[in-house]
């Protein structure tokens, strides 16, 4: 029996566990759509792929437009990895309030169609 990989959205695609998942679909002839913050940095990505038939690489502002341009590229999605976050760490009485709101707006608010934004430094 022949399982079809199908056609993956996975956003923070350009390095870490995003990446690992993109390179594992190509390898498996699966589709990609890879949001990127930074389409530049999406040459290891590109690298792994057999050409634009197979990979999109979307700018990655929120997940919706993500979605809707994956969509409409690839006349479908099967699956959404939505991996883009990160950490925090800090005891919570020294977070400042915004840290602790950015960490929020990318790690929730983004996954549920909400803009993303840069993490505080
Ligand atoms: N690794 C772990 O042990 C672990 C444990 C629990 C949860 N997680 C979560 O699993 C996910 C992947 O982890 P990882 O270890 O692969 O992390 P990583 O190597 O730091 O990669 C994070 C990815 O998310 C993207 N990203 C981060 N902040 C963003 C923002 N504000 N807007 C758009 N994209 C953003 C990064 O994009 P750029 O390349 O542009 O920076 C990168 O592609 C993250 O959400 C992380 O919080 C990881």
């Amino acid at each position: 029996m022949t399982i079809s990989v199908g056609t993956w959205l996975i956003t923070g695609a350009a390095r870490g566990l995003g990446f690992e998942i993109a390179r594992e679909v190509l390898r498996r002839g699966g589709r990609v759509a890879g949001a990127v913050r930074n389409p530049m940095a999406s040459d290891a990505l590109k690298g792994v792929a057999r050409g634009p038939d197979q990979l999109f690489v979307v700018p990655l502002s929120s997940t919706n437009s993500a979605v809707e341009r994956a969509r409409a590229h690839f006349g479908g999605l099967d699956v959404l990895v939505n991996n883009a976050g990160y950490g925090f760490l800090g005891a919570v009485e020294e977070a400042a309030d915004e840290e602790v709101e950015a960490v929020f707006r990318v790690n929730v608010f983004a996954h549920i169609g909400r803009e993303l934004s840069a993490p505080v430094s």
